[in-house]
């Protein structure tokens, strides 16, 4: 079976409430034109603060999903700023987002804590998109392949077959995040296979098929089209042209 391709905004730290429903509406008028049947799954996912008003918006929309751009793997207590998957579940939240770089460098989060948010989420009934990428400096010592085979192992530690088939993950090279500098699509494809084959060495190659792999970093409506043609690449993980609605739409329309 083909997978399903995924057009996914993580906006960030942007948007207050004016900002987020403008973007919204600007999206949800743009997919209104799109043939609905060839749409990618399009995921958005708001701040916390905005994730209320994001998912009043766009409940009648069955075409967007809801994402969370973090959780806390804890069912409730003592963690000050931190959000559980029950509240997660007030605003039909589908996906989660984690693991993302700028969580383990600037928050220094851990594989073995990305793992346990991985399980949390899967247990809920939401599905995880975990993040995985390399740094230049990995990058230019040919350590590439094999760093990833370690977060991707790590991430999926203790995680059933029938749930692993369930995740998502995003291949982010940490270089390309926010630089203008988008991985070549072509070696880009390359990698999300190595990643495809460490996910079939932990499974078989069938939950290796189904898995679907987007790749983020720079991806830009010029961009967008020469990743999709890709046959490894099931969609994107998209920041900053997330967060203008005419650029988004134009990168759902790539994936049509
Ligand atoms: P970018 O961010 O599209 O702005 O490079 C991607 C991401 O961090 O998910």
């Amino acid at each position: 079976m083909a997978r399903k391709p995924i057009i996914a905004g993580n906006w960030k730290m942007n948007n207050n409430k004016a900002a987020a429903k403008e973007l919204i509406d600007g999206i949800m008028y743009g997919i209104s034109k799109l043939d609905k049947e060839n749409m990618p799954e399009v995921i958005v996912a708001p701040t916390y603060t905005a994730l209320w008003q994001v998912w009043d918006l766009i409940k009648n929309e069955p075409k967007i999903s809801l994402a969370a751009q973090n959780v806390n793997p804890n069912p409730s207590g003592a963690y000050t700023g931190e959000i559980s998957l029950e509240m997660l579940e007030d605003f039909n939240v589908k996906y989660v987002i984690i693991g993302h770089s700028e969580r383990r460098q600037m928050f220094f989060e851990s594989d073995e804590f990305i793992n346990q948010k991985a399980i949390a989420i899967l247990k809920k009934g939401l599905i995880p998109i975990i993040c995985c990428g390399e740094t230049l400096e990995q990058r230019e010592q040919g350590v590439t392949d094999k760093h990833l085979e370690n977060q991707i192992t790590k991430a999926f530690k203790g995680i059933t077959t029938s749930d692993a088939e369930k995740c998502v993950i995003a291949y982010e090279p940490i270089w390309a995040i926010g630089t203008g500098k988008s991985c070549d699509a072509i070696e880009a494809n390359r990698t999300i296979g190595e990643i495809r084959k460490v996910i079939a060495k932990l499974y078989s190659q069938d939950t290796a098929d189904k898995i679907r792999i987007l790749y983020g970093g720079s991806v830009k409506p010029s961009t967008i089209v020469e990743q999709m043609a890709q046959s490894e690449i099931d969609g994107g993980l998209i920041g900053g042209a997330s967060l203008k609605a005419d650029s988004f739409v134009e990168l759902i329309k790539g994936a049509m």
